[in-house]
């Protein structure tokens, strides 16, 4: 049986953006954010990253999510795990926070429609698709469009 690799969940704060910005690059690599949108993000709008604690990769970003949220509902904007640590569940664990701290607001998002990986991992957190944008990203493919309803309150 696989050891289990302690982790940390924390806020993310602005002054974290160059760990995000290396993570943005290896894991969108034709559209990663730049520090300065990274860090003009987190001064007003939230994230979440999970951080390793042992040994090489102690204090390392191993996943993050950068979402905007208000009263009513939660737009999720980024979300990326590091390559040497994807299928752990990082990823679940940032959508999972938000949606446990916001159970009545609904959740949407963007997904590039050849993206399978993204996908599963929503529909696995109860986001449904509703609507597609056609030929939306610079590739030519198609946006889908996911929300996740929340409770009535
Ligand atoms: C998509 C991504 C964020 C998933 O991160 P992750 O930490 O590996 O995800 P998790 O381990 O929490 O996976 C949760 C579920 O997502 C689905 N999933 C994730 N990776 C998958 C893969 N390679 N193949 C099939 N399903 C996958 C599965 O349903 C998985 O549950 P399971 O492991 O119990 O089967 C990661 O692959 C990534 O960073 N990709 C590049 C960036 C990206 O595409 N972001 C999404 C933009 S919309």
């Amino acid at each position: 049986m696989e050891a289990k690799t302690e982790i940390l969940v924390e806020k993310l704060q602005s002054s974290q953006a160059t760990k995000i910005f290396a993570l943005e690059k290896m894991s969108f690599p034709d559209s990663f954010w730049n520090i300065r949108q990274i860090v003009s993000h987190l001064e007003s709008q939230p994230g979440i990253g999970i951080f390793g604690v042992e040994e090489n990769f102690a204090g390392s970003l191993l996943s993050y999510i950068l979402y905007l949220e208000n009263a009513w509902e939660i737009e999720i904007l980024r979300i990326a795990s590091h390559r040497e640590f994807r299928r752990k569940n990082y990823a679940s664990i940032c959508l999972a926070s938000i949606i446990e701290e916001n159970p009545n607001k609904s959740i949407h998002l963007e997904v590039d429609s050849s993206n399978s990986n993204a996908i599963e991992l929503y529909r696995k957190h109860g986001f449904q698709f509703v609507d597609k944008r056609k030929a939306y990203y610079e590739n030519g493919n198609d946006a889908y469009l996911f929300v996740r309803q929340g409770l009535s309150p």
